[in-house]
Parts: structure tokens; C-alpha cells; sequence
């Protein structure tokens, strides 16, 4: 069964605990913390208090995506929090295995991820080593924009290749109904939804249908 988790980056900040509690009561997985840095994204969100803030107030496991430069300086203080999942962009890194280590280091579950310019081979000496593969389906740095369908044949490839491990598939960004039926049929395990979810006023119906139920 494909996993929610929806983005509070689409949420009302201005009321976060309660959104917080809301999407957990709602059903939501997880909870996907996307993390701008205004370099890697032409955009900021929360830093690490937050997400120490966020964690005390929700018992969902938290998937911090970092959309930053240098990913190897911002893990240490994500990983003080102890989310469950820490995904760095491939394209932020020259040396991408110091990130998988240092994330493993902290017993932190490691995700890697993709813009959708890139190609999914970039991928293959990773899917081995890594525990989740985020592939972008909109050009990160902000929510609401539309679902690349690039993303549906990476998907495939990634559910092939990784078939004989326990690495999972998460997919990010122009989420809903219709491209969510697309991607878990393609194979994805995880799907994050910003939007679709905090812009609807039924939060459970909207997790309901996103998981096709
Ligand atoms: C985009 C973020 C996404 C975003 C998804 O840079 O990584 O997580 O919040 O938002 P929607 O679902 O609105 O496309
Ligand atoms: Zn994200």
C-alpha cells in the first residue's frame, strides 16, 4: 500500500500545530519538511528549530528533504532532531557518499533525490546503498506547480532496478488524484503531496483519494 506524506510546505504556518495534528489524525505517513536554502531553490523555508519544534507536536516520522548547497553542512543539524529520513539532492553534492555516510552515521534513514532534468542512471551505483530515492517531478523550490511526467518512466526504470532490495520510491511534487494513480501504478512507494492536501478542506478525503481508495 502506497504511503502519504503530505508536505507542510503547503500548510498554514500560522497555525502549524494544529495543522500538524490535523494531518496526523487524517491519516497522513509521514510528514515531508522541505528544507530551501535559497541557493540550491530560489526560495527559504524552515530551519532546524522548526523541525525540533514540529517533532515534539507530531508523532509521524519525519521526511526532511533538503534542497540545499552543500548538503554535508545542514545534515548535522537536521540530524540533532532525529527525523526518520534524510534526503539530500544528488545535484548539490560533489562527492555524494560523504552525505550517505555521515546521514547513516546518526542512524538516519538516507534518501537521495533528483530534479527532473536529470537522468535516473545517475542513480544506479546508489540504489544499493541508499534507503529511498526521491524522484522530483516538478523543479524544486516551490509547491503547487505541475507534475512533470518525466517522472513516470524514472519510476519504472527505478521499480526494476530495485526490485531486489528494500530501497523505496518517493515521488515530489504536482501530486493529486489523477498523476498519484499514475505513479504508484508505475511503482512508487511513497507519495508527497502539498497542495492537493493543505488546500483542501477535507484532509482525510484528500489523503483517501490521493491513495486511490
Ligand atoms: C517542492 C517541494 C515539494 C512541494 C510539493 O520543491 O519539494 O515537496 O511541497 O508541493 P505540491 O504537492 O503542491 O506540488
Ligand atoms: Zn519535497
Amino acid at each position: 500500500m502506497v504511503k502519504i506524506a503530505p508536505s507542510i510546505l503547503a500548510a498554514n504556518f500560522m497555525c502549524l500545530e494544529k495543522e500538524l495534528l490535523d494531518i496526523e489524525f487524517a491519516g497522513a505517513d509521514l510528514i515531508h519538511f522541505d528544507v530551501m536554502d535559497g541557493h540550491f531553490v530560489p526560495n527559504i523555508t524552515f530551519g532546524p528549530m522548526i523541525l525540533h519544534q514540529a517533532k515534539k507536536k507530531c508523532g509521524l516520522a519525519f521526511d526532511v528533504h533538503l534542497m540545499v548547497n552543500d548538503p554535508i553542512k545542514f545534515i548535522p543539524w537536521y540530524a540533532e532532531a532525529k527525523p526518520d529520513i534524510i534526503t539530500f539532492h544528488l545535484e548539490a553534492t560533489l562527492n555524494p557518499e560523504k552525505e550517505i555516510e555521515l546521514i547513516k552515521s546518526f542512524g538516519i534513514k538516507v534518501g537521495i533525490s533528483i530534479k527532473p532534468e536529470t537522468d535516473v542512471e545517475v542513480l544506479d551505483n546508489f540504489i544499493d546503498v541508499v534507503d529511498l530515492i526521491l524522484i522530483m517531478s516538478v523543479n524544486p523550490g516551490f509547491g503547487g506547480q505541475k507534475f512533470n511526467h518525466s517522472a513516470i518512466d524514472k519510476i519504472k526504470y527505478l521499480k526494476e532496478k530495485t526490485k531486489n532490495t528494500k530501497t523505496l520510491i518517493e515521488v515530489d511534487g504536482g501530486i493529486n488524484m489523477e498523476t498519484a494513480k499514475l505513479c504508484i501504478d508505475a511503482g512508487a512507494d511513497i507519495l508527497v503531496a502539498g497542495s492537493a492536501i493543505f488546500g483542501s478542506n477535507n484532509y482525510a478525503d484528500s489523503i483517501r483519494q490521493i491513495k486511490g481508495e
